[in-house]
């Protein structure tokens, strides 16, 4: 993509955030900042930076190392070093002189075809390149990252009719394939499209939960989930990004707002807000927000502030009959509830939808960009559209004109079929027009939500289907709550390995839930425990480790493709696989000691034999041994698919997609790789080094015990957990088979499982999904 060298000026915020993201696909890149007055360290403000982005929670750097690709610098000695950069990143405080002032500076060193953006939130494109010479201008557009950048997916692009089309492209590749952006082109308009959109709903449920007497907590438990927006709310969500920024990013959009938008009048600041960021309640940042931990006596509450007098008092969890109807009934439900909640709904979705609606096309020229934009910078499960079409445009319509309030154009135009109609072979949306267009995705951009609109599964049961995703490659989907791993699950492993030589070639393991799994069904384990079912519980292990033997001796190649968490089973079934293709945001581990167990479908095995065919381990039969130890006993889970690589969750030969979109591609695509002369792996033997390894390891459990780090029934988990990777009563002259291992497994998970103290700390994770220290 011939982006090779990458400079961000401003090591504030956002820039030090996109130095780090950039270092994230590997490229190099050079974060500089002004050089502060009298600082015997030129490159202060950097260097700082870049020690923050180290210790920074949740990390910028997808590892560690990454860091070192950043180069700290400052804008007065290192401006020379940026005649080699092929695209500088510029992220420096919101003010149009001095943004013009490094501009000028930057034309005069850059190179040729060098490519300058501006990460500006509102200051016009065209004001930003007015006077710039016309080169510069040619390659020069905004690149609108969202806070903190490795996280939020969402990149605006705004450009202009004299933007050179090659540039826009180069970045537009560079930032989908290399950061895994979803790069949504934008016109060059207030608060281009989300911050639009975003500013607009918040200050609206704002105002109409002051106006209407609703708690916060109120607000946010229907502004929230039966929305499809995080459980924060507004509310919340105000708290996590700083009271303080929606007025200032207001007032700075107000400038160059049109005189008849609907936005200014949500301008005014309610005097309590003011108040709150006057006093330094700006959220989580500052003392406190409309949510706030009060850690008096010792003691940690949570309060929330009364949104008519601004005093704090304990939070009270929202009780509104609407947000239960919304459970069954959707959306339409809730507005149609006549309590307050009901009404809140209303009035926010339909001035928030209404608003969206009549942007098209001046914000963006269709209404898919729309949606991509509020899904991807606000981390909504529905873009405005998606959400109308919900409601009925016709009903919402309607409404609308009984309220008083005016239609669209748009939304009068999808009154009859909706913004998206669907049809037996594809998806068509509305144009600003009145036509329709098929929905076309670009190359290497494969959604399973898009196949399954139009297809049969090929196998189907409660928690998982099998999908054909064309070219002689299957699809396992698992659809259970938390995508937890059941028994119909391994049933469907075992139905898949057997169906799919029949008319396929390759089989890949892949959704689109939130996470890829949570791990083994522990609701239904507890459920057999009660019971005393220990029969089912003993088939349960027994299952899992039969099916993911199947899976991994399939006479076809399985790829797994996993995003988001892969834990304890999650993680089991993915070392089972020939192959991964894992979307960068991978959080993999075997938490199993977490809830007091060990992994027993395998996992033990898989990972001792990674570690003893390592090359890179000493040589010697314990260091494998204890660094299996080492990574199980204390839970470890890896941040990310790179860190994965580390403790061999990955194999260093798995591909990583940066982009959440193309993971299915890129999977199946590695999968087809892999068909020709495909030969199942040959089982492997273990020599173990047995009551020495185990003794190694016990000592030291005893010694995190006398540090306090260990509780003493951690000291029982982690011996079941030594017996087994020991190799249990054995020594290096024996050889142990597959099967072996699994029986060790077997034993000490089935004892373990049946131990009061492991069924508390299961009760205790499902209960509030945090392990518990007995
Ligand atoms: P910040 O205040 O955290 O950082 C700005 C940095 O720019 C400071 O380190 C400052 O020393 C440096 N700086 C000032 N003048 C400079 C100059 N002439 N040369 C080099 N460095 C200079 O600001 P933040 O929040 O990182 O914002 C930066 C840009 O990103 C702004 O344009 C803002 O509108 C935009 N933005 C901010 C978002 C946010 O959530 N904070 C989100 C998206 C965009």
């Amino acid at each position: 993509m011939n982006i090779h060298n990458v400079a961000v000026i401003g090591a504030g915020v956002m820039g030090a955030g996109i130095a780090a993201h950039i270092a994230n696909a590997g490229i190099p890149v050079l974060l500089l900042d002004i050089v502060p007055e009298g600082a015997s360290d030129r490159s202060q403000i950097a260097n700082t930076a870049l020690a923050k982005l180290l210790k920074a929670d949740p990390a910028p750097f997808m590892h560690k190392k990454n860091a070192r690709l950043v180069t700290p610098g400052n804008i007065e000695d290192d401006l020379p070093q940026l005649a080699d950069c092929d695209w500088i990143i510029e992220a420096i405080v919101e003010r149009l002189a001095i943004k013009q002032d490094l501009y000028r500076k930057l034309a005069a060193v850059r190179k040729a075809d060098a490519i300058i953006s501006s990460n500006t939130s509102s200051i016009p494109l065209h004001e930003l390149v007015a006077g710039l010479p016309e080169d510069f201008a040619a390659h020069f557009m905004i690149t609108h990252f969202f806070n903190p950048p490795r996280y939020m997916r969402l990149l605006e692009i705004v450009t202009s009719e004299q933007t050179d089309q090659d540039a826009v492209e180069k970045i537009s590749q560079f930032c989908d394939f290399k950061l895994g952006k979803g790069v949504v082109p934008c016109k060059d308009t207030p608060g281009f499209i989300a911050n639009r959109i975003g500013i607009f709903w918040i200050q609206t449920a704002i105002q109409e939960a002051i106006d209407m007497g609703l708690t916060v907590e109120e607000a946010d438990a229907v502004v929230g989930r039966p929305m499809g927006i995080p459980k924060t709310g507004v509310f919340g969500l105000s708290d996590l990004v700083g009271i303080d920024l929606m007025p200032h990013l207001m007032r700075s959009m107000n400038r160059s707002l049109p005189t008849d938008d609907p936005l200014r009048e949500k301008a005014t600041i309610p005097p309590l807000i003011q108040n709150m960021i006057d006093t330094g309640y700006t959220g989580r940042k500052g003392k406190g927000g409309f949510y706030r931990l009060n850690r008096d006596g010792g003691q940690k509450s949570k309060e929330s502030i009364d949104l008519q007098t601004g005093e704090y008092s304990p939070s009270q969890p929202a009780k509104l009959d609407s947000v239960k109807a919304a459970r069954d009934g959707g959306l339409q439900a809730l507005i149609a509830h006549p309590d307050k909640g009901g009404q809140y709904a209303w009035r926010v979705l339909s001035q928030t939808l209404r608003y969206a609606a009549a942007l098209v096309p001046e914000i963006a020229d269709d209404i898919c960009a729309v949606n991509t934009a509020m899904k991807l910078g606000y981390n909504w499960k529905f873009g405005p559209f998606e959400l109308i079409d919900q409601l009925g445009a016709d009903d919402f319509a309607q409404r609308l004109a009984t309220d008083g309030q005016d239609v669209p154009p748009l939304l009068t135009m999808a009154r009859e079929h909706g913004f998206y109609r669907h049809n037996e072979n594809e998806t068509l949306y509305l144009q600003p027009d009145g036509s329709y267009l098929p929905l076309q995705r670009p190359p290497g951009v494969l959604l399973l939500a898009d196949l399954k609109r139009h297809a049969e599964p090929l196998l189907e049961n409660d928690a998982a289907s099998l999908w054909d995703i064309g070219d002689g490659v299957a699809c396992l989907e698992f659809h259970s709550k938390m995508n937890s791993l059941d028994p119909l699950i391994l049933e469907m492993i075992e139905e898949t390995v057997e169906l799919i030589p029949q008319n396929h070639k390759a089989l890949v393991i892949y959704n689109e839930g939130s996470n890829f799994s949570a791990g083994a069904n522990l609701g239904l384990l507890m459920f057999a425990a009660k019971l005393g079912g220990w029969d089912e519980v003993d088939k349960m292990v027994s299952g899992g480790q039969q099916a993911y033997k199947t899976l991994k001796y399939a006479p076809f190649p399985v790829i797994g493709a996993p995003f988001g968490m892969a834990l304890g089973g999650g993680c089991e079934i993915l070392l089972h696989c020939d192959a991964l293709q894992a979307h960068a945001e991978t959080y993999v581990g075997l938490v199993e000691t977490g809830v007091g167990l060990i992994p027993g479908w395998g996992g033990c095995k898989e990972m001792l034999h990674r570690w003893s065919t390592n090359p890179r381990m000493p040589r010697g039969p314990l260091p494998p041994v204890l660094k299996c130890f080492e990574i199980i006993s204390v839970a470890t889970v890896a941040k990310s698919a790179f860190e994965a690589k580390d403790y061999l969750f990955l194999r260093h030969t798995d591909g990583i997609t940066m982009n959440r979109d193309r993971l299915l591609a890129d999977a199946k695509a590695r999968a087809l790789s892999m068909v020709e002369g495909y030969q199942p792996p040959e089982p492997p033997v273990f020599h173990l080094p047995g009551t020495t390894a185990r003794v190694a390891m016990e000592m030291a459990v005893n010694d995190f015990r006398a540090q306090g780090k260990a509780t003493p029934y951690d000291a029982v988990v982690a011996q079941a957990l030594a017996s087994v990777l020991s190799g249990g009563d054995t020594d290096m002259t024996d050889t142990l088979s597959e099967d072996d291992l699994l029986a060790l497994e077997y034993a000490q998970f089935t004892q373990l499982v049946r131990k009061p103290e492991t069924l508390a700390r299961v009760g205790h994770m499902l209960e509030t999904g945090k392990p518990l220290r007995n």
